[in-house]
């Protein structure tokens, strides 16, 4: 599956529009992915859009939904809703995917200091890394929903999928 001038113009372009605001979203795809099932909230209001605060204050009290099974990972951070450490840890990953969009033609290299941390150190299922990969690809069209065509989603699919291969190279 090839990254084509299309699919990267339009991963870039998103990007840009993220602007300061990818630790956010990764964040929310964290805390979408690995809290306990509590019920999802239904005291949200509707979304706003590329709204920099919006996200922030929703991620802060979101309750969490998908994967309780990566969790078990991040047993040493608190993992209460608006957790300083889970956003400090969402940025650190943000910073890596910002690294990624910059690098597109060199991801395997990029990457492969990662890779081999999650790997070697952190013995992290590689199956998980498509989790958060889904988990951001879900949290990314609740907020940008009038940006989220289907050719942008099919391109960021790809894009993740990329970054999912790179980073678990260490794993083969
Ligand atoms: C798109 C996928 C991912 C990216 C880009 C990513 C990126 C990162 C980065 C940049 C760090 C910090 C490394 C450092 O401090 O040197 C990290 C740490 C870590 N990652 Fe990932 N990660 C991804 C997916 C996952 C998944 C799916 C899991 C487990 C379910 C996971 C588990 C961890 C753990 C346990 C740490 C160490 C946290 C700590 O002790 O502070 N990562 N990751």
């Amino acid at each position: 599956m090839v990254l084509s001038a299309e699919d990267r113009a339009l991963v870039r372009a998103l990007w840009k529009k993220l602007g300061s605001n990818v630790g956010v979203y990764t964040t929310e795809a964290l805390e979408r992915c690995s809290e306990a099932g509590r019920p999802p909230s239904t005291s949200r209001g509707p979304s706003s859009p590329g709204s920099p605060d919006a996200p922030h204050a929703r991620s802060s009290r979101r309750t969490f939904l998908a994967f309780p099974a990566t969790k078990t990972y991040f047993s040493h951070l608190d993992l209460s809703p608006g957790s300083a450490q889970v956003r400090a840890h969402g940025q650190k990953v943000a910073d890596a995917l910002s690294l990624a969009v910059e690098r597109l033609d060199d991801l395997p290299r990029a990457l492969s200091a990662l890779s081999h941390l999650h790997a070697r150190q952190l013995r992290v299922d590689p199956a998980s890394f498509q989790l958060l990969g889904h988990c951001l690809l879900v949290t990314l069209a609740r907020h940008y929903p009038g940006d989220f065509s289907p050719a942008l989603q099919a391109s960021l699919d790809k894009f993740l999928s990329h970054v999912i291969s790179a980073l678990a190279s260490e794993h083969q």
